[in-house]
């Protein structure tokens, strides 16, 4: 049985957090490059997957849906300028960690409000089994969408159609090279 949509994004969550926590305490620079590179997999996949499977949801079951996505989507871009930046700098760089802290405490304001009032209201709004086929589909999208950030205006998300994601970078060709976390190499996005 899958999970419901709220239980699946408190877990990529607490996974974003547990990462952010792991490149602070990393005592070696590629250490710390190999967390920021797990880190910046993970928010941006779970970036666009919401954008793309679950603010059209909010829009389309909840009276003040399109109000509370487009909040969520501008806030997303905060955020992903922010990746952006952060998600090529090296560990030297004088502003490595001020630039993560930063980044976390718009991010963790985002998150409390998802987990406290945006998805509460979803799942008050649809049944369990809508709930549970959501976190499929969420879980599934996020295997094939962008894994670094490019961020685009807030009023236009990037990758919310086929064709924007066709055009999407070729970011899993080049995670080929990035150095990861633990021994098994590149996280693989289908057990994710
Ligand atoms: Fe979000
Ligand atoms: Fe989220």
């Amino acid at each position: 049985m899958a999970p419901r949509i709220i239980d699946a994004i408190k877990e990529d969550h607490r996974e974003i957090e547990d990462y952010y926590n792991k490149i602070l305490a990393a005592t070696t620079d590629k250490e710390k490059t190999q967390w920021q590179n797990q880190f910046t997999w993970e928010l941006a996949r779970h970036s666009i997957g919401e954008e793309l499977v679950v603010y059209p949801v909010f829009e389309k079951n909840l009276p003040d849906g399109k109000a509370m996505a487009d909040k969520d989507r501008h806030e997303h871009n905060t955020v992903k300028e922010k990746l952006k930046k952060f998600q090529n700098m090296k560990p030297a760089d004088p502003a490595f960690e001020s630039t993560l802290k930063s980044l976390m405490a718009d991010l963790s304001q985002h998150i409390k409000e998802e987990e406290s009032q945006d998805l509460p209201k979803l799942e008050d709004a649809i049944s369990a089994a809508e709930s549970e086929k959501l976190s499929k589909s969420f879980g599934r999208t996020k295997m094939f969408v962008p894994s670094r950030s490019h961020p685009s205006a807030p009023d236009k998300p990037p990758f919310e159609t086929v064709a924007g994601l066709m055009a999407a970078p070729l970011d899993h060709l080049s995670d080929l090279f990035r150095s990861w976390p633990g021994t098994s190499g590149m996280p693989n996005p289908s057990t994710k």
